[in-house]
Parts: structure tokens; C-alpha cells; sequence
């Protein structure tokens, strides 16, 4: 029997509804919210309101696309959290009501699990290339920066994390200190590549285990800014790229450092990586060069599911859906969990 799966992700910024049949994707709509913008970062109200605009339309294309009826649903996976309270809240109403108007089971969703196990969505039905456990993944957006032990679908273990700023926050922090719009990281991004890396030095942290901290990064890098802007009101145009190559290179050191002595530990090698930042260039490189000097196993998202989506979702409600791991419609969202 076929088993199909609506997912629907309203977590932050991103309006999205996915089909899943049997692990393959048929559908995958996203509507962004432009509003934010003028603000240099989102705004939680603001956001809520646009979900509530875009839910419906959303959820209706991505039926379409995928060619089927609301009836033809196995079940309603959703984003429970963590995330946007109010943003979270219209996604859960939503698939709450469309559940019960189906009588179809309702499946709640962890978000940072979905980014995990977007390695899974195939594009075919024959396509095997997603990891094999037990995998590292490292789990790097605006909100979080992980390391995962993934022992299965079912079962993750976050060996460290940050202890303050997420890796995509001092990306977008630093991004906005120099003046460049937001989301910063994929202008950084940008930039960074007609830059010289090894311009300026930047300070790296020293803390214990497989956590992070980009805090003093942001802090060097305010200070850097500051002391060289007394000398040259300039300086920032002149050395826009070296500082954005130089900012992403520490980051990525930062991130690559804590990620190999992981694997070394565990003697793992299949290494993933997922969320927003996972779209960063240079983060890709340096997972090939990583394969290519420590016999890594990569797994690299395509950039539609760096993202937020909701095709992870409906991924998740797919191996959920298998487990009878049904929620009860008196379910409600949380903002903050660990995995
Ligand atoms: O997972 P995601 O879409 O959602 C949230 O966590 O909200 O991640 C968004 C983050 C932002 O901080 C953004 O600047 C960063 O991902 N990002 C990038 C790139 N593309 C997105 N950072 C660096 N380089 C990129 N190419």
C-alpha cells in the first residue's frame, strides 16, 4: 500500500507544504517572507501574520504539483517545534484541522530531526545514496549548531553544541556590522570568494568537548572593525572581501576542528552536513577536501533542503508514519528543546 505524506513546516520565515510517497518526493513548495528584510532579521509577529496568508495557498499548490487529492493522504506530518511560537502555531492549527477534516493521523515533527533526516527524501524510487548508520551530522543554521550521533532514523544523540551564538547568527551578525543586507551568510558567501582568507586573523575559541561558541569570533571581529575604522573611515569598502573570507574561514575552521575530532572518537567516517549554512560554499569544499585527506564519506544536501522545507518534514512523517508514532490533536508547539 502506498503511504503518503503531507508535511507542513512553519517553524521561522519559510511558509512550506511537501508530498512524500513512499520516501520519494513529489512535491516541495516554499514561500519565503520578504518583510523581514527591511528589519535586518525576522520578526516573529510579522512572520506569523504571513504564514497565516500563505498556509492555505501553500498547502494547496503542493497538492497540485504532486498530483493528488487531499484524500489520497496518508497522514499530516507538521513541525512541532523548535522554532517561532506564533509562527509554529499556524502550522499545527492548520494540519490539526486538515487531519481531523481528513481522519487521518496527525504525525508531529522535530525540526532539527527533519534537517537531519532530509538526507533520506529520495528523488527516485531506486535512489539509495542517503547515509548509513550510525552517521555524524552536523547540523548548522541561524539557530543551531550541532554535532549529532545519528544511531537511527529514531534515535540521536547531540555529542555538542554552541554555547552561544548559532554558526549562521555570527554570519549574519558580522554580515550586518559591515553594512550588508540580511540574511548576511550567503552574501558573506558570496563576497568571500574574491577575498584573500588568510587576511586577517580572528579569534578562534578554546573550549572543551564537541561544543562551539562564535561569540568571541563576533567580538574580535566587532573590535577588528572598530579599531581599523579610527585609522580609515574606509576601511570596510577596501577590505570587504578579505574580511568576509576571512570570517568565513575561521568559521568553517571552527566547525571542521570539533567535526573531526568527533569522528576521530568515534571512528565514524559517513559525515552529513544540513541546515541553512550547509548551503555555504566554502563548507562544502572543505567537507571534499575532508573525503578526499581522511576517507570521509560525505553526504552534502542539494540546496533546496538546505533551507527550510517541508519535504524534511514529510520525510520524518514517513518513518514515523512506519512506527504507528501518531500525535494526539491535543499536541501543542514548543520553542526551545534539544533534540
Ligand atoms: O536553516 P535556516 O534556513 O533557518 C534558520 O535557522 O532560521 O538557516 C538560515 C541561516 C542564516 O543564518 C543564513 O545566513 C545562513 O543560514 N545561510 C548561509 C548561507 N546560506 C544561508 N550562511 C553562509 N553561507 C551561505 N551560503
Amino acid at each position: 500500500m502506498d503511504v503518503t505524506i503531507l508535511g507542513i513546516e512553519s517553524s521561522c520565515d519559510d511558509t512550506s507544504a511537501a508530498v512524500i510517497r513512499n520516501g520519494v518526493m513529489l512535491s516541495n513548495v516554499i514561500a519565503g517572507q520578504k518583510v523581514h528584510e527591511a528589519y535586518g532579521g525576522v520578526v516573529p509577529e510579522l512572520a506569523s501574520r504571513a504564514h497565516q496568508q500563505n498556509i492555505v495557498p501553500v498547502v494547496h499548490e503542493a497538492l497540485k504539483q504532486a498530483g493528488i487529492n487531499k484524500e489520497d493522504l496518508s497522514a499530516v506530518a507538521f513541525t512541532r517545534g523548535p522554532g517561532l511560537l506564533g509562527s509554529l502555531l499556524v502550522g499545527t492549527s492548520f494540519a490539526k484541522g486538515l487531519a481531523i477534516a481528513l481522519q487521518a493521523p496527525l504525525i508531529e515533527v522535530n525540526h532539527l530531526q527533519a534537517h537531519v533526516l532530509a538526507h533520506f527524501i529520495k528523488k527516485t524510487e531506486s535512489d539509495d545514496q542517503h547515509p548509513r548508520f550510525p552517521f555524524l551530522c552536523l547540523l548548522v543554521s541561524g539557530g543551531n549548531s550541532q554535532i549529532i550521533l545519528v544511531h537511527r532514523w529514531d534515535k540521536m544523540e547531540v555529542l555538542g553544541q554552541t554555547i552561544d551564538d548559532a554558526a549562521g547568527e555570527a554570519f549574519d551578525k558580522c554580515a550586518k556590522v559591515m553594512g550588508l543586507p540580511y540574511p548576511g551568510g550567503p552574501v558573506v558567501d558570496r563576497l568571500a570568494k574574491e577575498g584573500n582568507p588568510k587576511a586577517f586573523r580572528l579569534s578562534k575559541p578554546n573550549i572543551p568537548d564537541y561544543n562551539y561558541s562564535f561569540s568571541g569570533l563576533k567580538t574580535s571581529f566587532l573590535y577588528l572593525l572598530r579599531d581599523e575604522l579610527q585609522k580609515d573611515p574606509d576601511f570596510i569598502e577596501r577590505h570587504r572581501a578579505d574580511l568576509c573570507a576571512s570570517l568565513q574561514a575561521t568559521i568553517i575552521d571552527i566547525l571542521m576542528q570539533k567535526l573531526r575530532k568527533a569522528s576521530d572518537d568515534f571512528n565514524i567516517k559517513e559525515i552529513a552536513v544540513a541546515g541553512g549554512v550547509s548551503a555555504n560554499s566554502g563548507l562544502r569544499k572543505a567537507f571534499e577536501e575532508h573525503a578526499d585527506t581522511y576517507g570521509w564519506k560525505i553526504h552534502i544536501p542539494s540546496f533546496a533542503f538546505t533551507t527550510d522545507n517541508a519535504a524534511m518534514v514529510a520525510m520524518s512523517g514517513y518513518f514515523k508514519f512506519l512506527n504507528h508514532d501518531f500525535a494526539s490533536p491535543d499536541c501543542v508547539p514548543f520553542s526551545r528543546t534539544a533534540i
